[in-house]
């Protein structure tokens, strides 16, 4: 179970310091949201901004892109220090071979379904990514309501990787806290991208270590072995 802080709920006045905060407060992974004004209707941050914050910490950078035309960026964000790159089913025949810039980049591979996106458009590329991300809000900022229709893809997710044996990690995004994250673990969400439920807390320590345990109190595997 990775718990990943999403910068975007940081203060965007000091990311560097929230990136640390983040760190301390024991996440493995940081969650990097950039949008590109079409794709999404927003702006967030670009390469520079993740350049700047990456001596700070060892944290896994997972970068998430929503983005129109993720191939423009995949080389500068991979230099500026991502260790995983997200781009999103919704680009449809640019998926392909979008995954295959990322690979010969040496970082990892994932692939983002829109609420309204139907999971089936995921199937064909399996194989070839270690993430799937379920998102469930629509994309483009931080602070919105979960939306519980997204659970069976996530159950679905899981089912396909179960029966074809695969190895790709399910992260959701968007709307999580402890309540939604618990009905995530148990539907087979093992990465948790979580923005205002965290820095929104006084102690983002113990917000961390609160979400850790509920999450892995809602691990099914783990439930599987209690029997
Ligand atoms: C939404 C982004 C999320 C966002 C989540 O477009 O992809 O990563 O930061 O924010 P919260 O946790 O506040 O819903
Ligand atoms: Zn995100």
């Amino acid at each position: 179970m990775i718990i990943a802080p999403s910068l975007l709920a940081a203060n965007h006045a000091h990311f560097g310091k929230d990136a640390v905060r983040a760190d301390r407060a024991g996440a493995e992974w940081l969650h990097l949201d950039i949008m590109d004004g079409h794709f999404v209707p927003n702006l967030s941050f670009g390469p520079q901004a993740v350049k700047a914050i990456r001596p700070l910490t060892k944290m896994f950078f997972d970068v998430h892109l929503m983005c129109s035309k993720p191939e423009i960026l995949l080389e500068p964000f991979a230099r500026a220090g991502a260790d995983e790159m997200i781009i999103h089913v919704e680009l449809g025949d640019q998926v392909e071979p979008l995954i295959w810039q990322i690979r010969k980049l040496e970082k990892k591979v994932g692939l983002a379904v829109n609420p309204p996106t139907p999971i089936a458009l995921v199937q064909p590329f399996l194989e070839k990514i270690d993430l799937l991300l379920v998102m469930t809000v629509n994309p483009g900022f931080g602070g919105q309501s979960f939306i519980h229709e997204c659970l069976p893809k996530i159950q679905q997710a899981e089912a396909w990787r179960r029966e074809r044996k695969l190895q790709y990690r399910i992260e959701v995004d968007g709307g999580i806290n402890n309540q939604t994250a618990a009905e995530c673990a148990r539907a087979g969400a093992d990465t948790f991208v979580a923005g205002t439920s965290l820095f929104g807390q006084r102690s983002l320590k113990g917000a961390v270590a609160k979400m850790r345990k509920i999450v892995n109190a809602n691990d099914p595997a783990l439930a599987d072995l209690k029997v």
